[in-house]
């Protein structure tokens, strides 16, 4: 009998849906991401469109994002400031009446995956009048931010359908990453970053997430905490952003209230809404993380199940409940790796709940207007 070519389900190849590709997608789209950009001798990052010293006048950078785009943002920022270089994460829609001052050592990167996003063009377009040096960092070649900034580095994820990003969250996160190194190294004057460590687990950090990728338990986790009266994420330096990101993904493909919490927090307010029915996932970046098992712990007395999403050997095992394992790796990408595992459970715990995952209600993918 003749089979009807199902035009999107050939899209989503062996998956049920795009967003579930787009996360498995993603060891190849990071590969892409990092391909030709790291000098496996010398250390020093070949972003292909800017030669050596162009950063070395630059003072502040300032990141101007919306959304997930801003999660990436804020992760580097955050990966920027520990490179010693000044920088700051801004919403794009609030960008013209709070950005701070501008002037031409200053560099504005638009992190955008569409690179249509009228906030974040509007904000590039702010920043340009004022004097700033622009670039962005995109998904999309030819897109209107890719035209306008100054200069354009493509993340090269492939086109994302699912509404919900999740590989180009990743894959601006090592860019940006990448950019900040090279940002760091140009200041310092010396072409080669000296994270040499750091370049070879981002190197790695595509068979990390294939490895991870097989073995996950977010499908039970998802389960074990379906129809949960809220979810908290919390997580401290780079695992706020993850934190703020892992919150986003729940609540814009299940409908269930989420939120993400630096992890010290909690005790200024937050920890009011905390009862047994409320999981908490803490997401740890780090060993000296003390302030996240302190808050995850509080949290637990009052009756809260947390899940931590961290390495194997990590104190966190023993005090939480339930555990979402993630390979060891450098600091600055543990984020990277438990986003992963978040982005799972997110996926899971809306199929659970029978939503039209790839098309959430009332949001599109490209919020080209105000
Ligand atoms: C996140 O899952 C959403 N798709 C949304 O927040 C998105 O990140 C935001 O609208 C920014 O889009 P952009 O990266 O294309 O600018």
């Amino acid at each position: 009998e003749t089979v009807e070519w199902d035009p999107e389900q050939a899209g989503k190849g062996e998956y049920d849906h795009f967003m579930l590709k787009e996360i498995n997608e993603q060891p190849t789209a990071l590969a892409q991401a990092l391909e030709g950009r790291i000098d496996p001798d010398t250390g020093r990052i070949a972003l292909s469109d800017f030669e050596p010293g162009t950063f070395e006048d630059i003072e502040s950078v300032q990141f101007v994002a919306c959304g997930t785009s801003y999660h990436a943002a804020l992760y580097g920022s955050l990966a920027l400031n520990q490179a010693g270089v000044q920088s700051t994460a801004l919403l794009a829609n609030e960008y013209s009446v709070s950005a701070p001052p501008i002037d031409d050592d200053t560099l504005v990167v638009a992190v955008t995956q569409s690179g249509e996003t009228a906030d974040t063009l509007n904000a590039l377009r702010h920043a340009a009048d004022e004097g700033a040096s622009t670039v962005t960092v995109t998904n999309v070649v030819g897109s209107t931010a890719a035209r306008e900034a100054d200069e354009a580095l493509f993340i090269r994820a492939g086109p994302e359908i699912g509404v919900a990003a999740t590989k180009t969250f990743s894959s601006q996160a090592v860019m940006l990453t990448l950019l900040g190194q090279r940002i760091a190294a140009d200041q310092r004057g010396d072409p080669s970053a000296d994270r040499s460590s750091l370049l070879a687990e981002l190197a790695a950090m595509p068979d990390a997430i294939e490895d991870m990728l097989a073995v996950s338990d977010a499908e039970a986790i998802a389960d074990q905490y379906a129809n949960s009266q809220s979810y908290f994420f919390i997580g401290r330096g780079l695992g706020f952003s993850v934190a703020l990101e892992g919150a986003l993904k729940f609540k814009e493909i299940t409908y269930e209230h989420a939120e993400g919490f630096a992890s010290g927090e909690l005790k200024h307010g937050p920890l009011a809404l905390v009862t047994p029915d409320t999981p908490v996932f803490a997401v740890f970046t780090g060993e000296e993380d003390e302030k996240t098992l302190k808050n995850a712990e509080e949290a637990q007395t009052r009756g809260a199940p947390v899940i931590a999403v961290c390495p194997a050997d990590h104190r966190a095992v023993e005090v939480a409940d339930e555990h979402l394992e993630i390979p060891e790796t450098d600091s600055d990408l543990a984020g990277l790796l438990a986003n992963v595992q978040l982005q799972l459970v997110s996926y899971y715990a809306a199929d659970l709940l029978d939503r039209p995952i790839d098309k959430p209600r009332n949001l599109a993918k490209s919020v080209t207007v105000e």
